[in-house]
C-alpha cells in the first residue's frame, strides 16, 4: 500500500458558500507524520473532521488505505473508519477512570481487552495509574490518557488537533517529545494540526501549509524553512528579513552588498534573510550597522539591526560575544539568498 491516506480536490462549503475548505489533495505515506500548519480560521480543524468523518465533503474525496471512506457515492461514519482522534481538550469521560478511558472503543473479551489497555499504559509511561480518575492527573498525563485512548484500538490513522495547546511551554515540550517516541514506536501514520510554526518544524516528517482553506505548500520542515514558495509562507514559518535588490544571475546587488542567490534570477527581486544566515561582527567587511534591541536566550541572541539608511534588519548570534543597544556592527550574508519576484511574490515565476 503506496499511502495510506488520499485526500482528493477535499472541498467544504458552510452556508453554501464560505469554503472552509477549498480544494485541498494531500497524500500521507504509512508511518509518516504529517502537520498542517495554518493561521486561525485557516480550515485546518475542518479538514481534519473531513477525514475522521465528522463533516461530509461537500466535494473530493477521501481513501483510507485501499477504502474509499468519502465521495459523491460513499460516506463512511466516524466509527467504522479505523481513525483514531486526540482532541485539544483531551475529552478524557470525566466519571470514568483511567483504564476505562483507554478501554472505551475496545472490543473482544475482557481478558484481551484487559491486556491491551496494560499496553497501552505502559506505552504512556502510566501503569501506575490505571485507577485514577482523570481530575486526579495533571494534564500533560491526561494529554498521554487520551493518547492512549486513541491509540487503544489500533487506529490505521491517528488525528490529533493542537493537542499541546493547553499545557504550559515546559510541559508541552516533554509531552510533544513523548508523543513522537510514542507514534516510532507504534509505527503510526499521524496528521497533526497546530499553529505553531515551532512545533510543525520540530517535529513533523512533511508540513502542509494551509492559508484560507487552500493548500499552499507541502514540504519537509527544512525545504519549508529555507525555500518557501512565497513571501507569505516564509514569515509565517519564522523570522524573515526581506531587502530589495537587483539581480544578475546567481548574484544580486543589494544594501549588504554583493550577495549570493540560491536560483538564478534577473531583474529587481526581494531577497528572504533568515536571521541566522546574516554574520554579525564587530569589526570586518560588510555593511556598518547599529544595534537597536538584544533578546537573550541561553544558547543564542536575537538582534535588531539598523543599517546606515534606516533598514532594519532581525539577525541571530551565537553567545561567544555580546551584543548591547548602540554597538556598531558589520553585517554580512554567510549563506546564499533566496529571491522572489518583487511582483508576484513567488520563487519560480
Ligand atoms: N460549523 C461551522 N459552520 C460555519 N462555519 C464554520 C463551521 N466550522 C468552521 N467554520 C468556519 O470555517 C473556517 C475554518 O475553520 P476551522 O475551525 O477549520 O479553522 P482552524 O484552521 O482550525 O482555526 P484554529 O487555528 O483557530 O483552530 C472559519 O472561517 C470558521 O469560522
Ligand atoms: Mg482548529
Amino acid at each position: 500500500m503506496e499511502y495510506s491516506l488520499q485526500a482528493d480536490q477535499l472541498t467544504k462549503l458552510y452556508n453554501g458558500h464560505l469554503s472552509a475548505v477549498d480544494d485541498i489533495t494531500l497524500r500521507v505515506r504509512p508511518g509518516e507524520f504529517l502537520t498542517l500548519l495554518g493561521p486561525s480560521g485557516g480550515g485546518k480543524t475542518t479538514a481534519l473532521r473531513l477525514l475522521a468523518g465528522f463533516e461530509t465533503p461537500t466535494r473530493g474525496r477521501i481513501q483510507i488505505g485501499d477504502r474509499i471512506v468519502a465521495d459523491d457515492s460513499h460516506f463512511v461514519p466516524p466509527e467504522k473508519r479505523r481513525v483514531g482522534m486526540v482532541f485539544q481538550d483531551f475529552a478524557l469521560f470525566p466519571h470514568v477512570d483511567v483504564a476505562g478511558n483507554i478501554a472505551f472503543g475496545l472490543r473482544g473479551s475482557q481478558k484481551d481487552q484487559a491486556r491491551r489497555v496494560e499496553r497501552l499504559l505502559s506505552l504512556v509511561g502510566l501503569s501506575q495509574f490505571a485507577e485514577r480518575m482523570p481530575y486526579e492527573l495533571s494534564g500533560g498525563q491526561q494529554q498521554r490518557v487520551a493518547l492512549a485512548r486513541a491509540l487503544a484500538p489500533n487506529p490505521d490513522i491517528l488525528l490529533l488537533d493542537e493537542p499541546f495547546s493547553n499545557l504550559d511551554t515546559h510541559l508541552r515540550e516533554q509531552v510533544r517529545t513523548d508523543v513522537r517516541r510514542i507514534l516510532l514506536e507504534t509505527d503510526t501514520t499521524a496528521i497533526f494540526v497546530t499553529h505553531d510554526q515551532q512545533e510543525a518544524l520540530s517535529l513533523s516528517d512533511e508540513i502542509a501549509i494551509i492559508f484560507d482553506g487552500k493548500l499552499i505548500q507541502v514540504a519537509t520542515p527544512h525545504v519549508l524553512y529555507n525555500r518557501p514558495v512565497n513571501t507569505q509562507v516564509a514569515r509565517f514559518v519564522g523570522d524573515a528579513n526581506f531587502l530589495p535588490a537587483e539581480a544578475h544571475g546567481m548574484t544580486a546587488d543589494s544594501l549588504i552588498g554583493e550577495v549570493k542567490l540560491f536560483h538564478p534570477k534577473t531583474g529587481r527581486v526581494d531577497l528572504m534573510i533568515r536571521p541566522e544566515a546574516l554574520a554579525v561582527n564587530f569589526e570586518g567587511q560588510g555593511k556598518t550597522a547599529t544595534v537597536l534591541w538584544r533578546e537573550f536566550y541561553g544558547h543564542y541572541q536575537r538582534l535588531g539591526l539598523a543599517l546606515a539608511d534606516g533598514t532594519e534588519l532581525i539577525a541571530r548570534a551565537g553567545v561567544d560575544r555580546y551584543f548591547k543597544r548602540g554597538d556598531n556592527v558589520s553585517v554580512s550574508l554567510a549563506l546564499p539568498a533566496l529571491a522572489y519576484d518583487a511582483v508576484s511574490h513567488q520563487v519560480l515565476s
